[in-house]
């Protein structure tokens, strides 16, 4: 049988967009044998048509021009690799609303103008698909809608961004911050402005996109609170190594009666956790529901042809799925409260700073006492004139951890501001800790 010709069009064509177009010419006849369909890429949306590209486009494929593709009847499907909020917001908005649908990368616009999207989505009567707005080649975005449709996933673990996951590996082998971001810059895993990624604001829009499929309620980069790696430093990182712990930036999102809460933080993980095994610029997503227990998925989270793949991967389910009445609607489909941002429990890891006198441990044990924070493990280093305490304490809240923090740091033995993690582990907290 003839294939089904699938004119397509690209928002952009940098990194993702030419890797798009790359895999569809090179893997077109594995395409077809699989779908019966051979997409062609006719239009890609660019600022500067003299640019050397990666993998050139065919004569007369790029333009500057928008409504080459909004008002080319025959194009079937778009693509936006393109990133930022505007003009990208509009000209998604216009493409849905005339019944194009649409294929997107971009987190930060799913996470700050979703509801807008999949609004007109459903007003053009087509799909707005993205997986690769979340971890790329990970696949979490179906598994979440298709595979556990009837599965109620109420927690989520991950590390979602490769550059401060590389960043926090380096500092496992000895570089300091500095040194370990320029190296994640040379190798390509971070952009000449990091901002995005070691702020956790990546991360951030990630999970609230993940919390929004997973919870089916709306979630928004504003209801996320985070917080990124810059105010790590290798005393941390040794820290946790003498617990048997490793420092990751770990985004999670938890749906309890009542709420949800969603955040990204620096956290101390149980090396004989999931999520401490995940090195390098790999990223990993771990599911807990009613039904499966746990599920985690792990792999490249970035990447111009790891990115290219969940395009594709998305186009062909589009392609895939039309006329059958199987279509990926607003995930969302009621309204859960965000929980006041205090209220979540964890145990925790603090690293307190003071001067080495007579009473200093009783005072920083009352103001634990005083906001309900229960020791667990406790062990004092000496440094010149001082001591570093360092304390796993059993579940507290972060409303909790926050106060005492605040006035530990403000005592007048207190050395530096005192610094807390939340520790993830699935072993009993008291057996972790110094041996
Ligand atoms: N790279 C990754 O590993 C990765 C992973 C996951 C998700 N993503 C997402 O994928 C998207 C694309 O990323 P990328 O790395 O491919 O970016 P990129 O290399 O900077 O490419 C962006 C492309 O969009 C074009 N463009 C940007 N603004 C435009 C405008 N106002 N009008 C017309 N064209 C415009 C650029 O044109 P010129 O080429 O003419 O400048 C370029 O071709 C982003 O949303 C990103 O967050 C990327």
């Amino acid at each position: 049988m003839a294939p089904v010709d699938v004119p397509v069009a690209l928002l952009g064509y940098g990194t993702v967009g030419a890797a798009v177009n790359r895999f569809l010419h090179e893997n077109a006849d594995n395409i077809e044998r699989a779908t019966g369909h051979r997409l062609r890429v006719v239009r890609a949306l660019v600022r500067d048509l003299k640019k050397e590209r990666d993998f050139p486009a065919a004569p007369g494929v790029l333009t500057t021009d928008f409504a080459a593709i909004a008002d080319d009847p025959e194009i079937a499907l778009v693509a936006e690799v393109m990133g930022g909020i505007d003009p990208t917001h509009d000209y998604i908005l216009r493409l849905l609303r005339d019944s194009k649908p649409v294929v997107t990368a971009n987190k930060q616009l799913l996470a700050q103008r979703g509801a807008d999207l999949f609004a007109a989505a459903q007003e053009g009567g087509v799909q707005l698909r993205f997986e690769a707005s979340v971890c790329a080649a990970i696949p979490v975005i179906k598994v979440l809608r298709e595979a556990l449709v009837v599965t109620n996933v109420h927690r989520i673990l991950g590390i979602v961004n490769g550059t401060t996951n590389y960043i926090l590996t380096q500092m496992e082998l000895g570089a300091e911050y500095g040194e370990a971001l320029a190296e994640a810059k040379r190798q390509g895993y971070a952009e000449m402005d990091p901002t995005e990624d070691v702020s956790g604001a990546d991360a951030a829009a990630k999970m609230a996109i993940l919390a929004t499929v997973a919870f089916g309620s709306r979630v928004t980069l504003d209801d996320v609170n985070f917080e990124g790696v810059e105010r790590i430093t290798s005393a941390h990182v040794n820290a946790a190594r003498q617990m048997d712990m490793v420092v990751r930036l770990v985004g999670r999102a938890t749906l309890v009666e009542g709420g949800y809460d969603v955040r990204v933080s620096p956290a101390l993980v149980d090396c004989a956790h999931p999520l401490a095994g995940v090195e390098g610029a790999f990223n990993a997503i771990m599911l807990q529901g009613d039904a499966i227990r746990e599920i985690t998925l792990e792999g490249p989270g970035a990447g111009g042809i790891e990115t290219a793949s969940a395009v594709i991967a998305d186009m062909v389910s589009i392609i895939g799925t039309k006329g059958t009445g199987f279509l990926h609607d607003d995930a969302c489909w009621r309204t859960v409260d965000r929980l006041p941002a205090g209220e979540l429990r964890s145990p925790f890891y603090l690293q307190i700073a003071v001067d080495d006198r007579p009473g200093v441990l009783a005072r920083v044990a009352e103001r634990l006492a005083a906001h309900e924070i229960s020791v667990a493990r406790l062990v004092q280093f000496q440094t010149g004139g001082g001591a570093i305490l360092h304390v796993i304490s059993h579940e507290a809240t972060y409303g909790a951890v926050d106060e005492a923090l605040a006035e530990i740091s403000g005592l007048p033995e207190s050395r530096e501001i005192a610094v807390a993690f939340p520790v993830i582990s699935q072993r009993g907290i008291s057996e972790l800790g110094w041996a």
